[in-house]
């Protein structure tokens, strides 16, 4: 039996996650607009704990500044009735046409200018709201042609304006921290940074490295064919796992943002099973669309069902995990193994080299016979999953 969500669940959503009035690129949209302080105290009732929002979902673009502080006052009490937290924080970087050709990385250096302005505004809130996670997805910052874009350039301007954010969180003293989410596409052809590898190779070259991790979302990877366990097993050993994006996707098509679950579910298993046992205790933030077909109160059925499948999900794995057939069966497919160094502590290459038993008595067709019990296995992760174990 799982429960119903509570906050040590840290579950977040986004405003414009359950805001998204369903429009798409072929049609008009489905639902009305939803006031943000609904939103707050709707999350709340379905027992979230947080609240995340780019700021053009809180404050519409080009507001002046008397409708910028009514809009967070009216907001910021919502939080106060209800205790929902805004762990983290977001720009829209890609709505008004002034980003068409990208913000960080446009080609015109005023629109870069203007970006980073944005951001900063943006972060002075998220820090005053208390977040701690800023994350960054660089939707526009990419192309259609490779006529348009010098590459090594675009990433020039990428790493100055990122560390240029971070110099600011720095000098202002905030408590925040900058998270990248990679993307291959949609809305541009090709995004820059388009999966977790390319986002960490990147943010090793940045000044304030230490700084900067990662948002992976689930069906960002899934759109370029990775995987996704795989991605943030990574990203957790780097120790860049500084948020996550929650949601559901079917291989690689256009970005389906499904409910949590409602797309590779064995994925999905393996994914919560990775968060609730590798030493991930930051945010579980569901970006997921509730389908167009829905109307107001589906949006909340959907919303739920995030958190519920997640729930659902973690009760599996720890079932899983707690079998003694599958404590036996990992000890006989020696996954404990993998975690023992294959040198001896202080063995040198020429201590390997002497070792005979290592290579020149090493009978490499009987290891080569030995089988790794991995059918057995994945088995009963599978029969764990559909709950016959
Ligand atoms: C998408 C992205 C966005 C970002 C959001 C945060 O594919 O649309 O996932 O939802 O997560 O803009 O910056
Ligand atoms: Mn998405
Ligand atoms: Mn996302």
């Amino acid at each position: 039996m799982v429960g119903t969500p509570v906050a040590e669940d840290k579950f977040s959503f986004g405003l414009w996650t359950v805001g998204w009035r369903a429009n798409d690129p072929f049609g008009e949209p489905t639902r009305a607009a939803l006031d943000p302080v609904e939103t707050v105290h709707r999350l709340a009732e379905l027992g979230a704990w947080g609240v995340t929002f780019h700021d053009d979902d809180l404050i519409p673009f080009g507001s002046d500044d008397s409708e910028r502080a009514r809009r967070i006052s009216r907001f910021r009490a919502a939080l106060d009735e209800t205790g929902l937290v805004v762990p983290m924080a977001t720009t829209n970087l890609f709505t008004h046409p002034v980003f068409k050709d990208g913000a960080l990385t446009s080609n015109d250096r005023d629109i870069r200018r203007f970006a980073l302005r944005k951001v900063m505004r943006n972060m002075d809130l998220a820090a005053e709201l208390g977040a701690t996670t800023y994350v960054l997805w660089g939707g526009r910052e990419g192309s259609e042609t490779d006529a348009a874009k010098t590459v090594s350039a675009a990433l020039d301007r990428y790493r100055e304006g990122i560390d240029t954010l971070a110099r600011y969180v720095l000098d202002q003293g905030y408590d925040l921290r900058l998270a990248l989410e990679p993307k291959p596409n949609e809305p541009r052809g090709d995004i820059l940074l388009p999966t977790i590898g390319h986002a960490l190779a990147f943010i090793s070259t940045l000044e304030h490295h230490e700084l900067v991790g990662v948002n992976p979302e689930v069906g960002h990877e899934q759109m370029a064919g990775l995987n996704f366990v795989h991605g943030i097993g990574q990203a957790l050993w780097q120790g860049k796992l500084f948020h996550i994006d929650l949601n559901g996707q079917h291989g690689p098509r256009y970005d389906q943002d499904l409910v949590f679950g409602h797309g590779d579910v064995l994925s999905a298993f393996f994914l919560v099973d990775l968060l609730e046992h590798g030493g991930y205790d930051g945010p579980r933030h569901f970006d997921f669309k509730p389908p167009r077909t829905e109307d107001a109160e589906g949006v909340w059925d959907s919303a739920a069902a995030c958190m519920r499948s997640y729930l659902l999900l973690r009760e599996r794995a720890r079932s899983f995990r707690a079998d003694p057939r599958v404590i036996e069966a990992l000890e006989q497919s020696r996954v404990p193994e993998l975690s023992r160094p294959t040198l001896l502590d202080g063995e040198s290459p020429a201590d390997l080299l002497a070792d005979r038993a290592a290579f020149e008595d090493f009978d490499a067709e009987a290891a080569a016979r030995r089988g790794y019990g991995y059918a057995r296995l994945s088995q009963l992760a599978f029969d764990h999953l559909l709950g016959e174990a």
